[in-house]
């Protein structure tokens, strides 16, 4: 198929590159660096006029670490808003027959929700802390929705919780946080630091690996013919792992023999945040997620080759 990778060049979009080429797709990537702002209509337009892809899969966002969606919420807000109502304008106008595929990050749930399944999105408040953000996200399944009932295009949602892996900025206030644990890690060992930590390391959060992020979207691919999945469902695996047990992951990958102090004045939120499972399971039985700790060693070594940092 012809894909167009959104954001291909970033986090998350690099490793759809890479799995949607290795599956025999023939795929470009496009964002700004390509000459596509998608905050431009017109640019917008003309790409999908030029490419005619059959599936678009949307990776592009202006997104960063929680200091940066609240420092810039409006920018975030207004920016995001823009490239989405582009998408889906220019999508409408020029290729409605086109398929696409989005992640909307699980900060779109309601911050209180402790278990998210599907049908909770609109149950209760964004958090605060990602309201800029989360509001964006929640607003790509209204325009998924009211592009479909209006113009029949198909989007395919799929909520992805808090990926990892390599090809994330070491830059705190953009590197997604268990990468950011893997940066800093990876740095105080070839520095001979010390690490502190925030809070009391027991909150338990739901990791999702960039390469089988990727891996989901080809599975999807694989099945467009037959499944029309036009209700959202979970990358869920209904399992995480507390930030202690992150840290001694991290640890035990890259050898780092120093100390580790707590700040226990730090807050921790809520004690446990994991994605439903069940839709997921049924609508990809078979998909094998990568394990925890062979995720881990190979961010630390995409870390350990671009330190320093
Ligand atoms: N990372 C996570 O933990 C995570 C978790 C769940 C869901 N997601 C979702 O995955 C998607 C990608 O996130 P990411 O972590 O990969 O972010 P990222 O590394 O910051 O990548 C974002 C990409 O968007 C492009 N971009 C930004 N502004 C643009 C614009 N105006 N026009 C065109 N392209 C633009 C950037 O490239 P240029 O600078 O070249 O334009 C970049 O390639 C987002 O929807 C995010 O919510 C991420």
């Amino acid at each position: 198929m012809r894909v167009l990778v959104l954001g291909g060049h970033g986090f998350a979009g690099r490793s759809v590159v890479t799995a949607l080429r290795a599956a025999g797709h023939d795929v470009t990537p496009a964002s700004r660096r390509d000459g596509l702002d998608l905050t431009s209509l017109d640019q917008t337009l003309a790409w999908l006029t030029a490419q005619k892809p059959e599936v678009v899969v949307n990776c592009a966002a202006l997104v960063g670490s929680l200091n940066f969606v609240t420092s810039l919420a409006a920018e975030v807000v207004d920016t995001n808003l823009r490239m989405l109502t582009n998408l889906y304008r220019a999508l409408a106008e020029r290729l409605p027959t086109a398929v696409l595929v989005q992640p909307v990050a699980n900060c779109a749930f309601p911050g209180e929700l402790t278990l998210y399944r599907e049908q909770d999105l609109w149950s209760g408040p964004i958090h605060r802390s990602v309201l800029s953000y989360g509001a964006t996200r929640r607003m790509m399944t209204v325009l998924a929705e009211c592009y479909a009932m209006q113009h029949g295009l198909r989007t395919i949602t799929l909520y992805t919780p808090n990926m990892y892996g390599p090809f994330d900025s070491p830059d705190p206030n953009k590197a997604h946080a268990l990468n950011a644990l893997c940066a800093r890690v990876v740095k105080a060992h070839a520095e001979h630091a010390d690490i502190t930590a925030w809070g009391t390391g027991a909150p338990v959060r739901e990791w999702l690996y960039a390469g089988d992020f990727a891996r989901v979207i080809a599975a999807v691919l694989a099945q467009l013919p037959d499944k029309r999945w036009d209700t959202p469902f979970n990358i869920g695996q209904k399992a995480g792992l507390s930030i202690a047990a992150l840290l001694e992951l991290v640890i035990a990958a890259t050898g780092y023999a120093g100390a580790v102090q707590w700040d226990r004045d730090k807050p921790d939120g809520a004690p446990r945040k994991v994605m439903d499972d069940v839709l997921f399971r049924q609508r990809l039985p078979d998909f094998a997620f990568t394990p925890l700790a062979d995720g881990i060693a190979a961010t630390v070594v995409w870390y350990r080759e671009i330190y320093p940092y």
